[in-house]
Formats: structure tokens, C-alpha cells, sequence
């Protein structure tokens, strides 16, 4: 067993994260939670959604949250930030606002699909793939999902080879990543390694991501056994902030800074500042009203107060 040197991770928080919080979050918070990840280290930061407002209303504003990114005095021209297009008409008001990366999102399950995007799979890879037509068009690079991959909320757990088929039609439209979500976080180690397994017979590994919901506490366990396995990107949240509104119980990603700890502990490189990272999540969090969801942040946190106090 070879473990990767270096993982690449892929901040979700503000999309993934944000997108299941009933209270709305202003642009400017988004846009100064977004500028402190990109000072830790983060290069790929996930900033918005442009999806229906009437179906995801905290993503109303990614216009002006990716213009304000793109166009600041602070930007840093090594990060990236993607955003969620779910058809035409996203895309182009993401090309608009100057996204020059953007994420398709399929599913592995018929159920999930219409429920959270109002389409069969068949026909959601056919709107995809126009979206794909038209971000090579315009030399935009384009991320793809597959969500449940090993359950599904309404139909239960999943065989590895839909995940696998539908990953390869991402793949062979032309995304450059397919992250493989469990989207319910109900996966364990030896099913997400089956999974993996399976997707990678069609994908190479190396274009592969993880992407995994916390709500049993597996994610980073399914880190690990996907590490074991060479998959070197990982999505992860900060704070644990999230879930996905169409998969009601799920709770958020696993928390960028317990995979940050996870990854410099096994001495894997990250380019993440752990007390960078903090203090995005404590932003974040403030803001929120709450404690960090992370158990490494609140750990570090309260040993910093310990030797302040002391
Ligand atoms: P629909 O109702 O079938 O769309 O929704 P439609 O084409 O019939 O249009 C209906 C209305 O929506 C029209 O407006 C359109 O203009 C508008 P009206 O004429 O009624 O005023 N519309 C849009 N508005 C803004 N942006 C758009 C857009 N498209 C149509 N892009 C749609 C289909 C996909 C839009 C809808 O189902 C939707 O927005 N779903 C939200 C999906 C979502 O954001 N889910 C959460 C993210 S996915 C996730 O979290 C999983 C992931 O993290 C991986 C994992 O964990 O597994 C990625
Ligand atoms: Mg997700």
C-alpha cells in the first residue's frame, strides 16, 4: 500500500455547505468566507450555484458572488472557482457573471434525479452534455458529479456498477474530474472501496474524487480506504457545513479541517495553513451563530483558549 504524497482538495463549504442553511447569507459574507479559504492554501474553492432560485434560494446571488471573486483587488490567480450549472440556462448566466470553471451534477439514482434536479438521468446527461458542448466552446473547464453513489436516499443502497456507468458518460463527455458523492454519507470503507473499484475499471483513478457526506461519521474512514486505494482529490467543507436540500437528514461534507489534520498526520501534502483555515471556519461560523462543526477545529481551538488562559 502506497498512500499519495499530496491530496488536492476541493472546498465545497460555500456551495455545498451554505446551500442547505435556511437562513439566507449575504454576498459579501460568501465573498469574504471564500477570500479566507483562498488564503489558507485551498486552490480549488466551489463558490456558487446557478440553479433555480425558487428551488435553492440561498444561491440566488451567485452572480454577484463570482463577479465580486473574480473582479477583486485580492484575488489570487491560482485558485479556482468552479460553479454548479445544471443546463443551459445556468451556464450562461455563470459565463456571464465570468465563471471559467463550472460543475454538471448527475446521479446514479433515477429517484435522486428527479428529485433534485426534475429529470431522469437519461435526460439529464443529454442537457449536460450541451452544457459541456458549449463551456469547450469557450475553453471552460467542466467538473463532473455523480451523487449516491453507494445509497440512495428514496431507493437505498446502490449497486458500484451505476455510479461506474454513468461517471464513464461524464467522462466521455469531456469533464477533466468525476467526484463520486455519497451524497447521504452512509457509506463505509469497504463499500466506498467497491465503488471506487468499479469506477475506475471506466475512469482512470487519477481523475477521480471522493466526495463524502458526513452524517454517520464515516467520511473519514472513506477518506482513508479511498487513499489506500491512490485517489488523491477530495471535497470536503468547512466546518462540516451542509448537505443537499433533496436529501433531506443528510448532514454536511466532511470538515476541510479534518482532512487537512487527517492528511499532514499521514505527512501527505495539502498547501493548506491549518490556522488559515481556522479562521475561515471560525468566520463562518460566527456568523452562523454556532460552534464549529469540525472536531479538529474545536480540538485546536480550544487548546489555543487553554494557552491564552494559561
Ligand atoms: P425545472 O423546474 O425542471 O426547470 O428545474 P425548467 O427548465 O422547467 O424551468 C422552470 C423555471 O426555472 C423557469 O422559470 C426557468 O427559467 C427556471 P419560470 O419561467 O418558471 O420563471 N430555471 C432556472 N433559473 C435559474 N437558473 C437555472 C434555471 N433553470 C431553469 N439554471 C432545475 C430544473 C435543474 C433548474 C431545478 O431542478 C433546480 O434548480 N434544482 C436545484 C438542484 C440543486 O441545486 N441541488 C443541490 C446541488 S446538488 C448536490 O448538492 C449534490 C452534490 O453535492 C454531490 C453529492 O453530494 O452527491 C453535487
Ligand atoms: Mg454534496
Amino acid at each position: 500500500m502506497k498512500l499519495p504524497q499530496r491530496v488536492k482538495l476541493v472546498e465545497v463549504g460555500p456551495r455545498d455547505g451554505l446551500q442547505n442553511e435556511k437562513q439566507i447569507v449575504g454576498a459579501a459574507i460568501k465573498v469574504e468566507l471564500i477570500e479566507r479559504l483562498a488564503a489558507s492554501g485551498l486552490s480549488v474553492i466551489e463558490a456558487a450555484s446557478f440553479v433555480s432560485p425558487r428551488w435553492v434560494p440561498q444561491m440566488a446571488d451567485g452572480s454577484e458572488v463570482l463577479r465580486a471573486l473574480l473582479t477583486s483587488p485580492q484575488r489570487r490567480p491560482t485558485v479556482a472557482y468552479p460553479v454548479l450549472t445544471p443546463n443551459l440556462k445556468g451556464f450562461d448566466a455563470a459565463v456571464e457573471a465570468g465563471a471559467e470553471e463550472v460543475a454538471i451534477f448527475a446521479a446514479a439514482s433515477e429517484t435522486f434525479s428527479q428529485k433534485n434536479i426534475n429529470c431522469s438521468i437519461g435526460e439529464s446527461l443529454k442537457r449536460f452534455a450541451a452544457v459541456v458542448d458549449a463551456a469547450s466552446a469557450l475553453d471552460i473547464r467542466v467538473r463532473g458529479y455523480v451523487s449516491c453513489v453507494v445509497a440512495c436516499p428514496y431507493e437505498g443502497a446502490v449497486d458500484p456498477a451505476k455510479p461506474a456507468w454513468v461517471a464513464k458518460q461524464l467522462r466521455d463527455m469531456g469533464c477533466h474530474e468525476v467526484s463520486l458523492g455519497d451524497t447521504i454519507g452512509a457509506g463505509t470503507p469497504a463499500a466506498i472501496q467497491r465503488m471506487i473499484e468499479a469506477c475506475a475499471t471506466v475512469v482512470p483513478l487519477e481523475r477521480l474524487a471522493g466526495h463524502y457526506h458526513d452524517t454517520y461519521g464515516m467520511a473519514i474512514a472513506n477518506i482513508y480506504a479511498s487513499l489506500e486505494l491512490g485517489m488523491a482529490v477530495f471535497d470536503s467543507s468547512i466546518g462540516g457545513l451542509g448537505g443537499c436540500p433533496y436529501a433531506v437528514g443528510a448532514t454536511g461534507n466532511v470538515a476541510t479541517e479534518d482532512v487537512v489534520f487527517l492528511m499532514h498526520g499521514l505527512g501527505i501534502e495539502t498547501g493548506v495553513d491549518m490556522e488559515q483555515l481556522l479562521n475561515a471556519g471560525q468566520f463562518i461560523a460566527r456568523h452562523l451563530g454556532r460552534e464549529p462543526g469540525s472536531k479538529v477545529a474545536r480540538a485546536l481551538l480550544a487548546r489555543c483558549d487553554h494557552r491564552q488562559d494559561g
